[in-house]
């Protein structure tokens, strides 16, 4: 029954979940990014530290596709925008599994029953958004940029008729999402149009440490590889995860096995660039002024796998390090979340962390 319920999903792209109180709409927004993308694919550093001969332009226009949910009552808060940007092999359902059985685990709708707008979105490459023929178009440099050109264009003009512009954007990612925002907070510095950031499931990555996921199961495949009646025509320079389990809390009971057959069933794809490109985020954001926190989970196991998230207020103070201009920033250790905090069931202590920070960087 679920298994076929899940297959209709997957065929028709995805079900908009939104409560009494809410309203949701899909959009789909074209986004024009010009941005240096490394020759080399493998650069960890996206390019950031290369010299001029070892970059490429990437001078393209895609079509984002996102889920725009926003309460139907007055709000307080009306102006501002929650731009929520999922991890690698996920799309915008991360934010909103759209399977009545799993409405629980609606950040997008948590969110809106409190009075806070959010754009779920697809990354480049993802879901249904462009997915450039070239995988090697889509690294963090093309990842971030659409980001924060996207925001650009939601401060001047309306994301839909009838509704104002947004004065505030809060970004606020999971896993490669955080990333993303991370290298835009470098590249961008002061004049990020993000006002502050909501960064979950990432931590400073040692570049000359093991990569991230060795001691889990999580491994990238080619997507066609692993499910051909979905990706057969798909460039080998796609990849997804094909155990998902490393996401999710080492010991079962926290979490459902429906959740995790849902994942599978519902993964995405993405690009070997922006899965070895997240050591980015150990370097600094000189210049960014905006408010940083980051949530994390105790079961985390690719970040939090050696015990590093136990003494949550030194973590707190060696993160705290590449955000030097930052209006604030604080770190929250989510007790008993895994990497995926929103699909387990202690996702809602996870979203409570998450919008109490975005609240409070609201006023
Ligand atoms: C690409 O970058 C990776 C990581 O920095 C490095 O190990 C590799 O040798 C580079 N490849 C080439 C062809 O330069
Ligand atoms: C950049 O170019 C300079 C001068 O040619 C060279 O010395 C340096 O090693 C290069 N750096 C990188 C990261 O390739
Ligand atoms: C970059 O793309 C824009 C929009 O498609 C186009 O107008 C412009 O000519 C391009 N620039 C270059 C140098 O190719
Ligand atoms: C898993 O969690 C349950 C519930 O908290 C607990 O009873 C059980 O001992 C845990 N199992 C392991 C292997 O830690
Ligand atoms: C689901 O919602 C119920 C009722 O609001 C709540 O008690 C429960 O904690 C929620 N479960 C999860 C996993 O979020």
């Amino acid at each position: 029954m679920l298994l076929r319920a899940l297959l209709l999903l997957v065929i028709h792209g995805f079900v908009v979940v939104s409560g009494a109180s809410c309203g949701c709409s899909s959009v789909t927004i074209p986004v024009h990014v010009d941005v240096l993308v490394p020759k080399n694919t493998s650069d960890i550093f996206g390019g950031l530290k290369s010299n001029l001969t070892d970059l490429r332009r990437v001078n393209d226009t895609y079509d984002i596709h996102g889920v725009f949910c926003r309460p139907n009552v007055p709000s307080r808060n009306a102006d501002v925008l929650q731009l929520l940007v999922h991890g690698f092999s996920y799309t915008s359902q991360y934010w909103s599994p759209p399977v009545e059985e799993f409405q629980n685990y609606s950040y997008s709708a948590f969110s809106c029953d409190r009075g806070l707008s959010s754009l779920a979105i697809d990354l480049v490459g993802s879901g249904l958004s462009s997915r450039p023929k070239d995988p090697a178009d889509v690294q963090f440099p093309t990842g971030a940029a659409t980001l924060s050109q996207l925001a650009r264009h939601l401060k001047e003009a309306a994301i839909l008729p009838g509704v104002q512009r947004f004065r505030k954007i809060i970004g606020v990612g999971h896993s490669l999402g955080s990333g993303l925002f991370n290298f835009g907070a470098i590249v961008d510095g002061a004049q990020s149009p993000f006002d502050a950031l909501v960064l979950t499931g990432e931590l400073i990555l040692d570049p000359n440490g093991p990569p991230l996921g060795s001691g889990t199961s999580a491994a990238l495949i080619p997507a066609r590889d692993s499910e051909p009646l979905r990706w057969a025509a798909l460039d080998p320079g796609y990849f997804t995860v094909n155990d998902r389990t490393a996401f999710y809390p080492a010991n079962t009971t926290a979490f459902s096995p429906r959740m995790l057959l849902f994942d599978e069933l519902t993964k995405d794809v993405g690009t070997v660039s922006t899965f070895v490109q997240l050591p980015i985020s150990s370097l600094p954001a000189e210049h960014y002024r905006g408010a940083v926190a980051k949530v994390v989970g105790s079961e985390d196991q690719g970040f939090c796998g050696n015990s590093r998230c136990v003494e949550a207020a030194a973590l707190a103070e060696a993160e705290r390090v590449v955000w030097p201009a930052a209006r604030s920033f604080e770190l929250v250790v989510s007790q008993g979340s895994g990497h995926d905090m929103n699909l387990d069931f202690a996702a809602e202590k996870a979203f409570s962390i998450i919008f109490s920070f975005v609240a409070k960087f609201s006023r």
